[in-house]
């Protein structure tokens, strides 16, 4: 007698290797650490936002972040450690052998961002990494955020589209792969996310001003003022912010417009042009699957925006939870886990680099 089929097929096993990653994330003013294993999942994950260290300053100082990160990062690791161990006994695996390693490899952020800050958790990934004896890889943090939504349990299929609105970063990426991205667009000036934390700042909302305007702008409206939009009538895939600052500068300095309905008015500026264009690739590359990382995609209005016109197209849209759209390190885990799992190794050294364009990365 022939079995009966099972009626789902067993879901596919996303990594190569049976594993467990420890990652870190320090590239600019979060601490955060991970552990994620290959076939359980985020076993633990903290982030520590040094947000209230900033503020008096109203932005991040590199120097007073990398210390942070220094004073926080082992503390924050055995707790984080120690999480994964209780969650892995809740989940029913196996405890690690006696005297072994607490996991098979770390990922730490290696760049872009600030070249202190990634040295703080570069140093100490490979230092850990070296004396448990297992092996260690940098990862791309935009490669994180882009793989942010694979924490989830359906993860979105490849090859997809990619819209990444960060703090520092706005870009348009055809994903094939991991390690394989096409940038089909970004900003000539400002990030959006830099866009929203400016205009915030004229607003005199405290930094970061991102949420809290997008918090200010649920109360106004959004054609109280007219804003410029200006690369929207121009064909391409290309972004630029900058100019919105003048224009809310000059509202606020002119008083005829409340500050709620400049809020409104600002996200409904940036969020339209983040849609039109995100609207325009997906037309022009035929993709099927959108997905939106970054900081940004914490926004309400901009994910309403995106899931209406994708809906339209008949595209599947991934966002990621909301606590791993802003700085994570289980992202981290997720770039980090495939490269090891794929045998990609980091050399004897410590490397970190502020600068590193997304392009110049190779499928493990
Ligand atoms: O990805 P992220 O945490 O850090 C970078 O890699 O840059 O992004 C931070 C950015 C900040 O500019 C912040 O203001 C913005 O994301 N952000 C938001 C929201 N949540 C975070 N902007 C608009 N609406 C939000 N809800
Ligand atoms: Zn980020």
């Amino acid at each position: 007698m022939t079995p009966p089929r099972p009626r789902k097929p067993p879901r596919a096993r996303r990594y190569d290797a049976a594993m467990r990653v420890l990652a870190i994330e320090t590239s600019c003013d979060e601490t955060a650490v991970a552990v994620l294993d290959a076939e359980a999942g985020l076993l633990g994950h903290e982030v520590f936002s040094q947000i209230d260290l900033h503020r008096l300053y109203g932005g991040v100082v590199p120097e007073l972040a990398s210390r942070d990160h220094v004073t926080r990062l082992l503390p924050m690791i055995e707790r984080v450690l120690a999480l994964a161990t209780a969650a892995a006994g809740r989940r029913g695996l196996a405890p690690r052998q006696a005297g072994a390693p607490p996991v098979d490899g770390v990922a730490f952020t290696a760049g872009p961002g600030l070249i202190g800050a990634l040295l703080t958790g570069a140093a100490l990934g490979r230092a850990l990494a070296f004396a448990w004896g297992v092996p260690a890889v940098g990862v791309h943090h935009l490669e994180g955020h882009l793989f942010a939504p694979s924490l989830d349990p359906d993860p979105p299929p490849l090859p997809h589209l990619a819209l990444l609105v960060s703090g520092g970063h706005t870009m348009l990426i055809e994903v094939e792969a991991l390690g394989r991205y096409r940038l089909l667009g970004e900003t000539r000036d400002d990030a959006a996310g830099e866009a929203f934390d400016k205009s915030a700042k004229l607003l005199g909302l405290p930094y970061p001003g991102g949420p809290e305007l997008a918090r200010l702008a649920e109360t106004g409206r959004r054609d109280a003022l007219e804003l410029p939009r200006p690369m929207l009538d121009r064909p391409g895939l290309e972004f630029s912010f900058s100019g919105l600052k003048t224009a809310v500068r000059r509202a606020v300095a002119d008083g005829a417009v409340g500050a709620a309905d400049i809020a409104a008015s600002v996200q409904s500026a940036i969020v339209d042009t983040l849609v039109a264009k995100a609207l325009r690739a997906l037309d022009a590359t035929g993709h099927g699957v959108l997905v939106v990382s970054g900081g940004v995609s914490a926004n309400r209005a901009l994910r309403a925006g995106l899931s209406a016109g994708a809906e339209r197209r008949g595209v599947r849209v991934y966002y990621p939870r909301l606590e791993f759209c802003t700085d994570n390190a289980a992202m981290i885990a997720v770039a980090g886990l495939a490269r090891l799992a794929a045998g990609e190794r980091e050399p004897l050294t410590i490397r970190a680099r502020a600068q590193w364009p997304l392009a110049t990365l190779q499928q493990p």
